[in-house]
């Protein structure tokens, strides 16, 4: 790539990123300034009604799931790729120690889950191998390329391919990195940026379970 080329690139991903920015923070403003209206009426704090909740996939063992396969179980969901070199392993340890740091009757109420934004290279194989990096009781999902763009359009997940080096077939994935903290019936009560803690998370999750 041509330095004026990369230089073109970056500035497009810096003028993405700060779209994205600007909506998530105008999106959190929305949050703080009207939060009485956001409430189900069980106790839970709706994030939005319209973000996540339903997907149609393949597990690590090439077993066709949905959201329904995991009804009854709070759900910590993280988008990314097994190709990632930082920040998803990052995120994804930080998931592990927080679901791990828990008493195990919270943990047996919760289900950690890892889906791929990658389907060309994260077959359900890789993606074996992957979540068993982390912790046991990871899920990960991966599908068809259709199904994969399902589930991105349901939670709003921004991710793309990337050209990356010399050969055609190299490329990585630019994508937005959020976990999401979904109810039992699938509303999302909770999204964590890459900057909140194990502790946030896990107290999080504790908080929602003591609703009850
Ligand atoms: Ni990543």
């Amino acid at each position: 790539m041509k330095l004026q080329d990369r230089l073109k690139r970056t500035l497009l991903l810096a003028v993405i990123g700060f779209a994205i920015g600007g909506a998530v923070g105008g999106w959190s403003l929305l949050q703080s300034t009207n939060t009485e209206n956001q409430d189900d009426g069980g106790g839970h704090e709706i994030v939005s009604a319209k973000i996540g909740g339903t997907f149609s996939l393949v597990d690590q063992d090439g077993v066709a799931r949905t959201e329904k396969d995991y009804a009854g179980k709070y759900k910590l969901i993280y988008f990314g790729f097994t190709y990632c070199p930082a920040i998803c392993p990052t995120e994804l340890s930080k998931m592990a120690e927080a679901y791990l740091s828990l008493p195990s009757d919270i943990q047996q109420n919760i289900q950690p889950i890892f889906i791929s934004v990658d389907p060309d290279r994260d077959t359900p194989a890789v993606m074996k191998g992957y979540v068993g990096l982390f912790m046991p009781q990871l899920v990960g999902l991966t599908g068809t390329p259709a199904q994969v763009e399902a589930v991105k359009k349901d939670f709003k997940v921004y991710a793309v391919k990337v050209p990356e080096g010399s050969g055609s077939d190299e490329y990585t994935v630019d994508h937005s990195s959020m976990m999401y903290y979904l109810t039992p019936d699938g509303q999302t009560v909770a999204m964590f940026k890459t900057g909140d803690s194990v502790e946030k998370i896990a107290e999080r999750i504790k908080g929602s379970l003591q609703l009850e």
